[in-house]
Order: C-alpha cells, then sequence, then structure tokens
C-alpha cells in the first residue's frame, strides 16, 4: 500500500506539472479526485489493511491528497497568469508610434463672409428672415412691382420650373413674405441672408450666388438712414476709412433707387479685371421701398417709410479676401479654402 501510494504520489505530480491548460486539469481532478478516481480508490481500499497497518497508511493517503490538491491550485494560479500575460503581451500598443494625422474642417470664406454680414446687423437690431429659393412669379416679380412684360425681367433671367415657378433671382421676395406676415405691426427690421440664382457665368457673375436682403419699416424712415446703415456696415466689414459711392439706379420696387459701390481694394481704385477698370466695385442695390410694394403687403405708404438693399456676399468676400475671380469660390480647390482661416 505504502509503495503505491509513493507510485501515485510521482505520478500524478509529474501529470500536474505537465499540464498546458485548464482542461487538462479539470481532466487530472477527475483522474485522481472522481468517484472512480485513483486516490478515491485507494482511500477506499484501507478497510481492507490490516488494523497496525492503518493509521501510517491512512496518514499517508490523506497527506497526498493535500499534497495534490495544493499542487493542483498552485499550477492553476499558474495556468492563469499565463493566459493573463499572454493576453497582455497580445494587446500590447506602442504609445510612442506617431498618431494618425486628423484632418481639422473649417469654414468656407463665404460662410465667413455670411456670419460677418448678419453678426454687423443683428447688432443694429436686424433679425433674420429666410424664404424659399424655389419663388412664386409673384413674389419674385409681381409684387415687387415686376408685371410680365417689365423689361427688369431681362436683367434677372431665371431658371423656371413652369411658367409662374422659378429659382428666385434676388432675396427681395423676402421682403414681401415677411411684412404680410407681419402687417400691420411695426417696426419691420429684417436681412435675408440666402441664395439667389440667375443665367450669368463669367469672372464676376455666378449662376448661383448670394445676396443679404435688408429691410426696414416704420414712421419717419428715410433715404440718410438708408445711407447712415450702410456706410456703418461698410466700415465695420471693411475699414473704418472705406469709401462707398452712391449711383443713381433704377428698380422697380424702390423709389428713389440706388447703386452702391466700394472702393476696389484690389486696386485701390486705379482700376484692374475685378472692378472692370472702373476703381470701383458694385455691391448692392438699394432705395426708399415703392409705395405699391407697402401697399400690397398690407402697410399704409401715407402712414409709414421703409428702405430696403440687396447686397451680392460673393462680390463682398471677394473685396475682403482680395479673390479676383468669384468662380474660386466654387471649385473647392483645397489649396485655395484652407487660406481662409
Ligand atoms: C437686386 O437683386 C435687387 N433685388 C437688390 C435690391 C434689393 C435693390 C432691395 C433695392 C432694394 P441686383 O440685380 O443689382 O439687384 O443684384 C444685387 C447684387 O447682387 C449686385 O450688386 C451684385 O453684387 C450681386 N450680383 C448680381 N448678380 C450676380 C451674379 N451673377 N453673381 C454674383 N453676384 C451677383
Ligand atoms: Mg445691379
Amino acid at each position: 500500500m505504502l509503495k503505491k501510494i509513493a507510485e501515485l504520489e510521482e505520478k500524478a505530480s509529474r501529470e500536474i506539472e505537465e499540464a498546458k491548460n485548464m482542461e487538462e486539469i479539470k481532466a487530472l481532478k477527475v483522474r485522481y479526485f472522481g468517484k472512480k478516481g485513483a486516490l478515491t480508490a485507494l482511500l477506499r481500499r484501507m478497510g481492507e489493511l490490516a488494523p497496525e497497518q492503518r493509521p501510517l497508511a491512512g496518514k499517508k493517503a490523506h497527506d497526498l491528497r493535500n499534497k495534490l490538491e495544493e499542487l493542483l491550485d498552485r499550477k492553476e494560479e499558474k495556468l492563469r497568469e499565463a493566459a493573463l500575460a499572454a493576453r497582455w503581451e497580445e494587446e500590447r500598443i506602442d504609445v510612442t508610434l506617431p498618431g494618425a494625422p486628423f484632418n481639422l474642417g473649417r469654414k468656407h470664406p463665404l460662410t465667413m463672409v455670411l456670419e460677418e454680414i448678419t453678426g454687423i446687423f443683428t447688432g443694429l437690431g436686424f433679425q433674420v428672415a429666410r424664404g424659399p429659393e424655389i419663388e412664386s412669379d409673384y413674389y419674385n416679380f409681381e409684387a415687387l412691382n415686376i408685371p410680365p412684360d417689365h423689361p427688369a425681367r431681362d436683367m434677372q433671367d431665371s431658371f423656371y420650373f413652369s411658367p409662374k415657378i422659378l429659382l428666385r433671382t434676388h432675396t427681395s421676395p423676402v421682403q414681401i413674405r415677411t411684412m404680410e406676415l407681419q402687417a400691420p405691426r411695426l417696426p419691420v427690421r429684417i436681412i435675408v441672408p440666402g441664395k439667389v440664382y440667375r443665367r450669368d457665368d463669367d469672372a464676376t457673375h455666378s449662376p448661383m450666388f448670394h445676396q443679404v436682403e435688408g429691410l426696414a419699416v416704420d414712421r419717419g424712415v428715410t433715404f440718410a438712414d438708408l445711407k447712415g446703415t450702410l456706410l456703418l456696415f461698410a466700415r465695420e466689414m471693411f475699414d473704418q476709412g472705406q469709401r462707398i459711392r452712391l449711383r443713381p439706379s433704377f428698380f422697380p420696387f424702390t423709389e428713389p433707387s440706388a447703386e452702391v459701390d466700394i472702393a476696389c481694394i484690389i486696386c485701390r481704385g486705379e482700376g484692374c479685371r475685378v472692378c472692370g477698370q472702373s476703381g470701383w466695385l458694385e455691391i448692392l442695390g438699394c432705395g426708399m421701398v415703392h409705395p405699391r410694394v407697402l401697399e400690397v403687403s398690407g402697410y399704409d405708404p401715407e402712414d409709414v417709410t421703409g428702405f430696403a438693399f440687396g447686397m451680392g456676399v460673393e462680390r463682398i468676400a471677394m473685396l475682403k479676401y482680395g479673390i479676383d475671380d468669384l468662380r474660386l469660390l466654387f471649385s473647392n480647390d483645397l489649396r485655395f479654402l484652407r487660406q481662409f482661416r
């Protein structure tokens, strides 16, 4: 019996030592400690021994059981640590490797200019209003005092969906839409940033471009208010010494009307491709709101007056950043766009 115990000890110790994973450990436990296990069988056979042999053999067998249990525990612990170490190795990262470069986007120069224009006017108490880009003939032309055969339509040739539905050629229809909603409450003081469309295409004219409309209606609004507002805008937008020029002009929806030029920043007034050799660049049209326009929108022209203006945002961006071809703004060339912060 003692010899058998010694043999078992030798064999079991070696097998535990050589176990390569938890499955093998499990199998060993069954083999030695299970119901039909070798150690279990040995313990059961103690009864067959002569009484004087039992104490010693019994003690040896119990010692063996304790020893094997401890060996198994230690081996299990070792295997667990090894598995963890292997996982650490596998998931190891080199924190000193250079990172993947992350491309930060930035605002398009037109967005920046639109935000700056909007900021100047909201600072003066104007509210932002918007209207649809697909517009009806009524709002785009008729309500603005441009009847179907009026020659002013030639200058704003558009893209038509049907005879009565078109892409708006300017932001002025939002004047009518806003006044219709608000009448007869005073004052009206809005700006309208947005996209407009025309059949144009050259270095200073794009088929899609942006305008910011302005409209102020109240009792006692004068042309001086208009001029003061636009001069303040030009000085905030460009520099405090900026010069502007008002030229008499014609719009069916304003009377009197003017176009406002800004001294060309690119050639400083000497004449270049952008200003058409004139030294000045037209940035907007404006005037006092025509009595007929006030009337169709629900205001009494005997009681209130108003001024309105509509500026070209691309032109202002060109002046502000010294861009000599408007089409660069829409070519999506990153070498161009990355210059603006
Ligand atoms: C108008 O569109 C009038 N609605 C402006 C207005 C509003 C007058 C309120 C009176 C009262 P005009 O067609 O001139 O006007 O255009 C206004 C500005 O848009 C121009 O001064 C110019 O800066 C810009 N613009 C016109 N056509 C183009 C184009 N194809 N590409 C880029 N900018 C343009
Ligand atoms: Mg014009």
